[in-house]
């Protein structure tokens, strides 16, 4: 049962991503495993309070930065896991995967051969406390861990969020703030030039 239960899991993620140009891409989108009983009826999610707690290493990000994302709290099977922007996009991308999970592209784009979501590659428990690596995109937006996780077949929690993780231009802001003065002095120029 815990083959079925790997591939029944990921077949959703290839059948939905042929949807990619918008739309909703299934278990990439909705993130619900669609697993069925032996009734072939589909298994809803748990709706009581769930064994799990995603925690971040920051609870803000610059440009770039690498951040640890890890699962608390029990140990689990499966787990889907995504940064979100507020709008629902993927944001950022996925490295350096622990033991028994592997990299997606849930985006599904060829140019920026990102990995912004990361699986579980078989159905060994993975231990509580498991740690991911997420670097920020290079454009700023707050983004919030968001991931269903797979305790057993049949008991998962969808959609759990960790807290909102602020994105910060500190870096940048000085640089645009150079800039806007360059440009405005440019133009003083430009305009001095012009009425001589
Ligand atoms: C399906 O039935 C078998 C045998 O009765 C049982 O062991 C298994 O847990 C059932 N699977 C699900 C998903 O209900
Ligand atoms: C991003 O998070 C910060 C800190 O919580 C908050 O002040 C700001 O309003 C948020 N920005 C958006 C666009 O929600």
């Amino acid at each position: 049962m815990s083959y079925f239960w790997s591939l029944a899991f990921l077949a959703a993620v290839p059948l939905v991503m042929a949807y990619s140009s918008g739309a909703p891409r299934g278990a990439c989108v909705n993130l619900t495993p669609g697993h069925q009983n032996n009734a072939s009826m589909i298994i809803p999610p748990q709706t009581g309070p769930s064994p799990y707690a995603l925690s971040v290493s920051k609870n803000m990000y610059t440009p770039k930065e690498a951040l640890t994302v890890s699962v608390n709290g029990a140990s689990f099977r499966g787990i889907l896991l995504q940064a979100r922007l507020a709008d629902d996009t993927l944001a950022g991308s996925f490295s350096n995967e622990p033991t028994n999970t592997k990299l997606i592209d849930c985006t599904n784009q060829p140019s920026t051969n990102s990995r912004d979501s990361v699986t579980h590659a078989n159905s060994d428990p993975k231990s509580a406390g498991t740690s991911f690596t997420w670097t920020a995109p290079g454009d700023v937006g707050n983004v919030t861990f968001t991931a269903t996780v797979l305790q057993e077949y049949e008991v998962f929690w969808v959609k759990l969020t960790s807290q909102e993780i602020s994105a910060t231009a500190a870096a940048g802001a000085p640089w645009v703030t150079v800039n806007s003065a360059l440009i405005i002095s440019l133009l003083g120029v430009v305009f001095v030039a012009t009425k001589q």
